[in-house]
C-alpha cells in the first residue's frame, strides 16, 4: 500500500496589521463587541499590488525548505484558494512558474473555508494511486478584497494570509484518512453572488447571515468529529491536536468540548489572524510546528467548515 506523509510545512502572512481599534474608525463596531463574538483581536491584511499568490509563493517556499527539496522535486501543485489573483490562468499554475518547475499537473481548488481540507484529500488520493510522488498544497487567500467594507457583519472577520505542506509517497501513514462534504442547498447564508452571466454581475463581496452560518457550523463540525473517529475506530482521548479551521473562538471551544479536549491541545490562532478562510489551518499548523508544539508521531485532527456550505476533517500521524 502507498500512502502520503507530511514532510515539511510553512505560511506567509502580509505585513500590515490591522487591529480591532483600527476598524472602529473604518465600520460601526467597537473593539469589544469583535473580541467578545469572535476572539479576533487583530488580522494581516494586503497591500495594494500584493497578490494571493505572492503569498502563496512565500509560503510554499518556507514548506519546501522545512521539506529540505527543491521546486525540481515536486509532481503536483494544489493551491486552495476561493481569491485568484486572475480568472486564469489559474494560481497553481502562476505558482507553479514562479517556482521554476514546468510540465507537472497544477491546479486551483475552491472549497472556501474548506479548501485546505479538500485539497489535501486529492493530493493524498493522488499520491495513494501513484500519481504523484510529492505534492505541494498551498491555502491562500485574499478575502479582504471580496469583503464589503461598510458590512459591519463581514469585515471584521477575516484576514490574508497562506499556508503549505508538502505531502510526499510513505509505507505508512501519514494521512490516515479525509472526509469531505458539501450541500450546495446552504447557498444564501454564505455567498459572493456575483459571477458570469448570473445577472449578478457587480456583487462581488461576500454576504453573509452570520448566525445562522454559525449554528449549522457547530452542529456540522460535531458530526464530522464523530465520522472521522468512528471510521478510524478510534477514540476521542488519542487525538493530540485539534487544529481546527480558525472562524470564531466559540465554534472552535465547542468542537473542542464535543472532543473533551482541553484548549491546551487546540491550535488556536483566531485571536491573531482572523479568519483566514483556506489558509487558516495551514497557518495554525505551521505556527504550532515551528514553536515546537506539535512533535513527530502525534495524531492530528484538522477539520474546516466553509461556504457551499463544505465542510471536511483530515486525521493525520504527522
Ligand atoms: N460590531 C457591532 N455589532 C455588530 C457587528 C459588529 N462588527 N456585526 C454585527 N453586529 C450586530 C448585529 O447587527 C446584531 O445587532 P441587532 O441585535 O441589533 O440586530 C447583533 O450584533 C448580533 O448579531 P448576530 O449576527 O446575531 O451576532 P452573533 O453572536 O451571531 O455573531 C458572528 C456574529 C461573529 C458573525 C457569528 O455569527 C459567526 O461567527 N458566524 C459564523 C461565521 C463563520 O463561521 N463563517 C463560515 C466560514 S466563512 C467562509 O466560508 C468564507
Amino acid at each position: 500500500m502507498i500512502y502520503s506523509r507530511i514532510l515539511g510545512t510553512g505560511s506567509h502572512l502580509p505585513a500590515r496589521t490591522v487591529t480591532n481599534a483600527d476598524l472602529e474608525s473604518i465600520v460601526d463596531t467597537t473593539a469589544t463587541w469583535i473580541f467578545e463574538r469572535t476572539g479576533i483581536e487583530k488580522r494581516h491584511l494586503v497591500s495594494e499590488g500584493e497578490t494571493c499568490c505572492d503569498l502563496a509563493e512565500a509560503a510554499a517556499r518556507r514548506a519546501l525548505d522545512a521539506s529540505g527539496l527543491q521546486p525540481s522535486d515536486i509532481d503536483l501543485i494544489i493551491v486552495a484558494t476561493t481569491t485568484p489573483d486572475q480568472f486564469f490562468p489559474s494560481t497553481a499554475c502562476l505558482l507553479q512558474q514562479r517556482l521554476g518547475v514546468h510540465g507537472c499537473p497544477a491546479f486551483d481548488l475552491q472549497a472556501v473555508c474548506t479548501g485546505f481540507v479538500y485539497a489535501v484529500g486529492v493530493a493524498d488520493k493522488f499520491i495513494r494511486t501513484g500519481a504523484a510522488k510529492r505534492a505541494l498544497v498551498v491555502g491562500a487567500e485574499t478575502l479582504s478584497r471580496i469583503l464589503n467594507w461598510e458590512d459591519r457583519g463581514t469585515c471584521v472577520l477575516f484576514g490574508d494570509g497562506a499556508g503549505a505542506v508538502v505531502l510526499e509517497a510513505a509505507d505508512e501513514p501519514g494521512i490516515i484518512s479525509t472526509h469531505l462534504h458539501a450541500d450546495g442547498a446552504y447557498k444564501d447564508l454564505l455567498q459572493v453572488p456575483g459571477g458570469l452571466g448570473n445577472g449578478h454581475p457587480d456583487a462581488r463581496f461576500m454576504e453573509m447571515k452570520g448566525n445562522e452560518v454559525f449554528r449549522v457550523a457547530v452542529t456540522t463540525l460535531g458530526r464530522i468529529v464523530d465520522e472521522t473517529l468512528d471510521a478510524a475506530g478510534l477514540a476521542k482521548s488519542d487525538i493530540d491536536w485539534l487544529i481546527p479551521h480558525q472562524a470564531n473562538i466559540r465554534i472552535i471551544q465547542a468542537t473542542a468540548r464535543k472532543l473533551d479536549l482541553p484548549m491546551e491541545r487546540v491550535v488556536v490562532t483566531v485571536s491573531e489572524h482572523g479568519n483566514t478562510s483556506a489558509a487558516s489551518i495551514p497557518l495554525a499548523f505551521d505556527q504550532a510546528v515551528r514553536d515546537g508544539r506539535i512533535q513527530r508521531g502525534e495524531l492530528l485532527l484538522m477539520e474546516a467548515f466553509g461556504g457551499g456550505f463544505t465542510w471536511g476533517s483530515v486525521l493525520v500521524r504527522y
